[in-house]
């Protein structure tokens, strides 16, 4: 399915659900970053075209969208992976082993930081700190957060979610992954 991706049709689809967040915010300005959120979750990136749908909504200036938007990694400005995996490689996540977990990760995609596998199921960047210091290295596969992980623990995860990529067209990861060894992230949603 082609799905619409126009100023226009931005607005024709999320005026009534950003309309819907923005009841529960005290000005419009706190609304933009679940406005964003919702456009890219919807779309799977967000760019200029949706900073200006925004911006219309809401009856923001622009500028104001565009500065949260490059802002925080959460945000993707570009078309990504059916699984964005994000590496944390800050110290303590570094020191426990995350640069040799990029270099493991790098070689078994065949992709570098920043890239798409050829299939369009994983892309992989690196982030600056995901909360989980105390369960390091640590990384989040779209929403869902993986706690001290080894390469071992990677290549599980990777079969898994290949399998699980190549059987299904949603954007779900596989149940097979074990509750115990993830925790679901709480806050990324950013939804009111
Ligand atoms: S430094 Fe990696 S989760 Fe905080």
């Amino acid at each position: 399915m082609t799905v619409r991706y126009s100023k226009e049709s931005i607005i024709a689809d999320l005026e009534s659900p950003i309309a819907d967040i923005r009841k529960c915010y005290a000005t419009q300005r706190s609304a933009i970053m679940p406005a964003l959120y919702l456009a890219q979750e919807k779309y799977g990136f967000i760019d200029e075209t949706a900073y200006q749908a925004i911006s219309q909504i809401l009856d923001v200036p622009e500028i104001w969208v565009f500065e949260l938007a490059s802002f925080y990694t959460l945000y993707n400005h570009k078309k990504i992976g059916k699984y964005h995996i994000q590496l944390c490689t800050n110290v303590p996540c570094m020191l426990c082993g995350a640069y040799d977990l990029m270099d493991h990760l790098q070689t078994r995609l065949g992709i570098q930081k920043g890239e798409t596998s050829q299939d369009g199921l994983f892309t992989l960047t690196t982030v600056e700190c995901i909360g989980s210091c105390d369960v390091a290295p640590a990384m989040m596969v779209n929403q869902t957060y993986h706690p001290n992980l080894s390469k071992e623990r990677v290549d599980e995860l990777l079969d898994q979610l290949t399998k699980a990529g190549a059987e299904s067209s949603t954007i779900e990861e596989p149940s097979a992954i074990e509750e115990s060894s993830v925790r679901k992230s709480s806050s990324i949603g950013i939804k009111p």
